[in-house]
Parts: structure tokens; sequence; C-alpha cells
């Protein structure tokens, strides 16, 4: 079975998010399990070359007809942590540049990527059984291939699968775009197909990839159930509603488990693993402690660390975890933030959070993404805080478990199915693994931080069997892999 993965990120080389990780540690966990997999990736200036084996350029002559030119690009191979990996390279400033996303041009610079990797895996690969996409950037090779590319004879793809990691970005254009790449966007504009059901010139690149894909994967349960609802699924519900049931199957991500793994992480001050005992994880956790306390001149003292990872966008709640900062400081806690903020405003109110704090050594504000110190991080904290109002899996309170830290969550999507409230008698017992709150409101997170900190301080011993048992929690890819093979050997039969 030949998988061709075609996404915007893979960690560890080219990473903004969980969608890099998410490609990265799958494609791995296929090629483990002997599936025939590769990944094509745009070649961005900022890629990590140094995680790559044996890059080299098999094609010098990639052509793509944009913009009523005939553009050139460089393709390259290389392996990363195994896993062959193909880079696409225009001679145009399209990846070229300081950033994955965050330009005017995404749009086009997407589409005309989705050109480029069909045309490779037309001249050069042939023969297909599944085509996995990734949320919006690449989902117009759905509709293309089915509509243009299968209609040749030099390209033959059995099946398309969509996994989506995020239904609220969804690649919205003008359909004239479609025309650059030399696509004729009459194909497409109907309402039943790319077309915006209200505005007669739009179209909706997302759209397509779901319309046209065999199997669409959201990469948790309850997301995949969200997403049918009006609150979660951005306009798009009512189409989704009306698709065959077995066309969407949510899938838990899993976490790598050789990159997070607090027995041999060479960022620690001290390794430590679920099988040790506790005195020995309490007694390393407390090192941990101790180096993250000088990295970031925070003082020195017995108390709780609550610590926040990931992008700042609207999604994650900023105003909550604003609010779960001052708060902290409040209760007698630290609160370590590490967190790229995604838009202006977002990036206004941290700044300003950070100078107002600037005295403060209870908390540390970080922007910058810096990996060895995530890592420090999690093997530090008490807690993690995940107050997100959508949230379609979520990786950080995976990592956390396995580093021996308790998860403080908004329950849904992907934090619905992982964490389950220590408090809460009717969850069975062995099943309990932190704290969780089910409004997006200031009050619920309020009290549902109160309860942990209090925890902490009043209830130690429970705290530190709890991390141990959290240590033990599988969230390896194995359990999931077996899953999407299902679905691959189901739609290629
Ligand atoms: C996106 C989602 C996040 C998910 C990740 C990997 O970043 O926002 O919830 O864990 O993709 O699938």
């Amino acid at each position: 079975m030949k998988v061709a993965h075609i996404a915007a990120e893979m960690a560890p080389i080219a990473k903004v998010g969980g969608l890099g990780d998410v490609v990265g540690s799958l494609s791995r966990a296929l090629k483990k399990q002997k599936v025939d997999t590769f990944v094509i990736l745009p070649k961005y200036k900022i890629i990590n070359t140094q995680c790559i084996k044996n890059l080299k350029i098999i094609k010098n002559d990639l052509k793509i007809f944009e913009k009523n030119k005939w553009q050139n690009n460089k393709v390259f191979q290389g392996y990363v942590k195994n896993v062959k990996v193909y880079l696409i390279d225009p001679e145009k400033h399209y990846f070229n540049r300081d950033k994955i996303y965050g330009y005017k041009d995404d749009v086009a610079r997407f589409l005309y990527f989705c050109k480029c990797a069909l045309e490779f895996l037309k001249s050069n690969i042939k023969d297909i059984d599944v085509l996995h996409l990734h949320d919006w950037h690449t989902a117009f090779m759905a509709p293309y291939y089915k509509e243009i590319y299968s209609k040749e004879e030099h390209l033959n793809i059995k099946s398309i699968v969509l996994s989506i990691h995020n239904l609220g970005y969804q690649g919205q254009c003008m359909a004239k775009q479609l025309e650059d790449i030399d696509v004729n966007p009459k194909l497409f504009l109907h309402s039943k197909k790319l077309g915006h059901p209200k505005k007669p010139k739009t179209i909706n690149l997302l759209k397509g990839g779901l319309i046209y894909s065999d199997a669409i994967i959201p990469v948790s349960p309850t997301y995949a159930k969200e997403i049918l609802t009006k609150k979660h699924g951005h306009q798009l519900s009512p189409m989704l509603k009306k698709f065959p049931k077995n066309k969407i199957k949510g899938i838990l991500n899993g976490i790598d488990y050789k990159t997070w793994n607090p027995k041999k992480d060479k960022s620690l001050a001290q390794n430590y693993s679920s099988t040790s005992s506790i005195e020995t994880i309490l007694k390393a956790k407390e090192l941990n402690k101790e180096k993250l306390r000088k990295y970031l001149n925070l003082k020195d003292k017995n108390v709780p660390i609550i610590a926040s990872i990931g992008r700042l966008a609207e999604q994650k709640a900023p105003k909550l975890i604003k609010h779960a900062i001052l708060k902290s400081l409040k209760k007698n806690a630290q609160f370590v933030l590490l967190g790229t903020p995604f838009s202006k405003e977002i990036s206004h109110t941290f700044h300003k959070l950070k100078r107002d704090l600037k005295n403060n050594r209870n908390v540390s504000i970080n922007f910058k993404y810096d990996e060895c110190l995530c890592h420090m991080i999690y093997a530090a904290c008490d807690f993690i805080i995940v107050p997100s109002i959508f949230e379609p899996c979520g990786l950080t309170q995976i990592i956390g478990f396995r580093y021996g830290a308790l998860p403080i969550v908004r329950k849904t999507g992907g934090l619905a199915d992982t964490v389950f409230d220590l408090q809460n008698p009717k969850i069975p017992k062995n099943k309990k693994n932190g704290f969780t709150f089910k409004n997006v409101s200031i009050e619920e997170l309020d009290k549902t931080l109160n309860r942990a900190i209090k925890f902490w301080y009043e209830k130690q011993e429970k705290f530190q069997t709890q991390i141990k048992k959290n240590m033990k929690i599988n969230h390896c890819w194995q359990k999931s892999i077996k899953k999407y093979i299902a679905i691959y050997k189901r739609l290629i039969k």
C-alpha cells in the first residue's frame, strides 16, 4: 500500500503547531507498520535541513503553468527519521520567506503547491493507493485530482483521505484565483461544490476537500461530533451532516514517544520514567524545577508551577489564559507561558501583560518558540492549562501526562476525550487524571484553577500518586495507527 501525505508542516523540519507534530509522527508510525509512506512539503527557507538525511535534488525541471507563464521548480528528496520526504522548491518567491504562513498570498502559495504536488506525483510516482491531505492548505488536491487529473492517463490515485486538524481555517478566496493555476473556476463554483452558498464569486478550498475526499478524519472522536454542530461547524455543519455516516471518523492523535520521553530527554536536568518510584520521580521533577526557575529567573520556592504552551490564537481562549496567569499569582502559584501570538491584538495584550509583570518573579512569559525550553517546562510543571474555546485534539495535555503534569482543561474536542476530572464522583477512579470545566467562562475557570491549586497544597500525597498514574497513560501512536490503516484498507478494497 502506497500512501502519500501532503501537508504544510512536518516536525521537526517545518513546524508551527500541532499539525506539524502529527504529520511527522503519524508518517513515522505508518512506516513502522510497514506501510510505504512518504510526505511532500514545500521547501521553506526556514526548513531545518540538519534533521534531513541524504538531502539531494532529484528533479530540476518540474514545470508549472501559473499566471500565464511557465515556472520552474526543483524537487529535493531526503529522509526525516526514516520517512522519505519530497520538498518542492519553486524558483518563484513563494516559500523562500521567513515564516511558513501569515502572508497575504497564502492561498496563491498553497494552490501553487497543490499543483506542484500533483504534477510531481504524475511525473515521478504515478500510482498511489491513498492520497492523505491535511487541512485547507492541501485540501484542493481532492477536487483538482477528481475533476481534472483523474481524467488524464498518467496519475492513478485510488482514494483520498482528508485529516481535519482545524475546521476554522478554510482557505476562502475568489474563484478567479483558480485561473492563476490554469484551472477553469466554473468547474467548481457551484454551491454544491466549492462555491460559497451566498457569495457567488467566492470558493472555499477546505469545503472542496471535504466533498471530494473519500474519508474525513477529524483528530478526535469528540471533535468529529462537534463539527456537525452549529457552534463548532464553522458554517459547514449543514453540509457535513448530510454526508454518509461512515465518511467521517474521528481518530485521536498520538504523540511521538521518542521525542517526548522523560527517560531520555536531553533537555532535562534529571531524567525519570513511569517505572521509577514516586520518590525518584519527585526528586527528578524537583531538579527540573530548579533548572527551569534558574533559566527563567523565577523565585526558588515551594509553590506549584502552572504552564501554558502553544499558539496564542483566538481558539485557545487567550482571555482565559491571561486570567489564569493573574489568578495563579494571587493563589500563590507560579506561571510559565510559552506561546506565539497569532494576531496583533493578542500580541499586544500579552506584551503589555509581560511589561506589567516585569518585576514579578513568579511569572515568566515567553514568545519565542524554543524546543528545549518547551521540554524543560513539561518536566518541571505541576499543571498544564488548556482552556480552549475549541480544540480538535490538543497535544499539550497528552505530553503533560507523560511528563507527570496534571491537566486543567475545558471539556471540548480532544480535551474531552483525554482528560477526566479527579473530583467528579461519576467518573471511574482509574480514568481520573486532571481538572475540567464545561463552559468558556471566567468563573468556571476560576473555580477549577482553585480546585487544582488547593489539591496541590492540601492533598500533596494524592497529587504525587496521580503524577505517576498519569505518566502511565498510553497515548502512543500504536493504537490510533491501526484505525488509520483500517480506513485505508477499506477504501482501496
Ligand atoms: C491543530 C489543532 C490541535 C491539534 C493539532 C494536531 O493544531 O488546533 O487541537 O492537536 O492540530 O492535530
